[in-house]
C-alpha cells in the first residue's frame, strides 16, 4: 500500500489530482459525506498539535468515518517504553489508516516498514511535515492561482522548521519557482535542505533581512522558532524574537503578495496584520481539512491501496547516526542505513563514512 511519510512520495500529477479532488470536496460536501463509512483513522500523536490532529479527525468524520487514537506519548504504552513500530503493528488491527506524529526524525518511516496499513507523517522531529505541505500547496493554489513562477521568502527558523523542507521539496517540482531564505545564522536550513536546492538548480538568495526582499515577493511563509527543538534554552531566547511581522514592514508588498504560516504563531506575526487581505494564515488551516479529506480519500481508494510502498531504502552502515534525534539512537534494533548521498535514510543527516 502507498503511505505519505515525505512529500516526494507524491508526482506532481498526484499533488494536482490531490488539489483538484480537495476542490470537489469543497463545492460537493454531501458527495463525500458517506464515502469513509467504516473506515476509521487512527491519530496517533506523541507530540502536541491543534491544527493537525484535529483538522485530521473532523475530515474522517466529515467524509463519514470514525478516529481513534492519543494526543499524547504519556497516555500511550509509549510511556512504558514500547517502541513505535509494536504500537503501529497493533493499531494497524485497529484502524485502516494510520496518521501519526512523533519528536523522532524519521519514526514514521520507521513505522511504516512494520505497518499493515498505510501510515501518514503529521510531522517527525524537525524533519518533514508533508500534510501541511499539502495545506500550503492548496492554499498557495487558491490565492494566486498558480503554482508556477513564485517568487516565495522563507522566513525564521529554517532548521528546525518542518514544513519549510518539506515546502521545498515541494515548490522545486514547478517551474520558475524562486527562494528567498531569510534566517538568523543559527537557524540556517540544515545541509540536505540546502542540498535539494542546489540539486534541482533552483534560483535562492540568503538573507538576514526580512525586508530586503519584501517587493519582489509573492508569498512570504513565516514561521514559528521551534523552541522545543532547542538543546538549551539559552539558544532558544538568543534567536526567539529574530523576525516580527508588522503592518510597517508591509508597506513594501504587493497587494498580490499572500502570507502563509503553518501555525501555531507566538509573535513572528503581529496580531495588527490579520486583517490585511494578504494574511492567508487562517485560510490555510481550512486547506488542511480539505486536503486531509483529499487524502484520506486517495490513499485509501482501491487502485492507489493496491500499489507497491514506496519506502526509502538504502545500504546497511557500520555505525551510528550522528543526529541524537534519529529515531535509529531512540530505538533499538532499527538498523542505520545509508542512502546514494551518504545519508541516513530515516533522517535524512549526513553519515561520516
Ligand atoms: N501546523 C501545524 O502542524 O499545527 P499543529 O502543531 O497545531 O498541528
Amino acid at each position: 500500500m502507498r503511505h505519505l511519510l515525505d512529500v516526494c512520495d507524491l508526482s506532481v500529477k498526484e499533488l494536482d489530482e490531490l488539489i483538484a479532488l480537495a476542490e470537489d470536496i469543497a463545492a460537493n460536501k454531501q458527495k463525500y459525506a458517506h464515502i469513509m463509512d467504516g473506515k476509521k483513522l487512527a491519530a496517533l500523536f506523541f507530540e502536541p498539535s491543534t491544527r493537525t490532529r484535529l483538522s485530521f479527525e473532523a475530515a474522517m468524520l466529515e467524509l463519514g468515518g470514525q478516529t481513534l487514537g492519543f494526543s499524547e506519548a504519556s497516555s500511550s504504552s509509549a510511556a512504558k517504553g514500547e517502541c513505535v513500530r509494536d504500537t503501529i503493528r497493533v493499531v494497524g488491527g485497529y484502524a485502516d489508516i494510520i496518521a501519526m506524529r512523533h519528536p523522532l526524525e524519521g519514526a514514521a518511516l520507521s513505522a511504516a516498514m512494520k505497518s499493515y496499513v498505510p501510515i501518514i507523517n503529521a510531522g517527525d522531529g524537525g524533519h518533514c511535515h508533508p500534510t501541511q505541505t499539502l495545506a500550503d500547496l492548496l492554499t498557495i493554489h487558491r490565492e494566486e492561482g498558480r503554482l508556477d513562477h513564485l517568487k516565495i521568502g522563507l522566513c525564521g527558523d529554517l532548521l528546525y522548521g518542518r514544513t519549510v523542507h518539506s515546502l521545498i521539496n515541494a515548490m522545486i517540482r514547478y517551474e520558475g519557482v524562486s527562494f528567498v531564505l531569510i534566517s538568523p545564522r543559527e537557524l540556517e536550513l540544515p545541509p540536505y535542505a540546502l542540498d535539494v536546492l542546489k540539486r534541482a538548480g533552483v534560483n535562492y538568495v540568503v538573507t538576514r533581512s526580512l525586508e530586503e526582499f519584501m517587493s519582489e515577493l509573492d508569498v512570504l511563509y513565516m514561521t514559528r522558532v521551534q523552541r522545543e527543538r532547542f538543546s538549551s534554552i539559552e539558544e532558544y531566547e538568543k534567536v526567539k524574537d529574530c523576525y516580527i511581522l508588522t503592518p510597517e514592514k508591509l508597506l513594501s508588498a504587493k497587494p498580490t503578495m499572500r502570507i502563509l504560516h503553518p501555525l501555531p504563531r507566538v509573535n513572528e506575526i503581529s496580531q495588527l496584520v490579520d486583517d490585511d487581505k494578504r494574511a492567508a494564515y487562517f485560510r490555510q488551516t481550512v486547506n488542511g481539512k480539505l486536503m486531509r479529506m483529499a487524502l484520506l480519500v486517495y490513499l485509501l481508494r482501491d487502485d492507489v491501496r493496491s500499489q507497491p510502498a514506496r519506502l526509502a531504502s538504502g545500504k546497511s552502515y557500520d555505525g551510528k547516526c550522528q543526529n541524537p534525534k534519529c529515531i535509529t539512537n531512540n530505538e533499538r534494533e532499527l538498523p542505520v542505513l545509508v542512502n546514494e548521498q551518504g545519508r541516513c535514510i530515516y533522517c535524512e543527516h549526513e553519515l561520516k563514512m
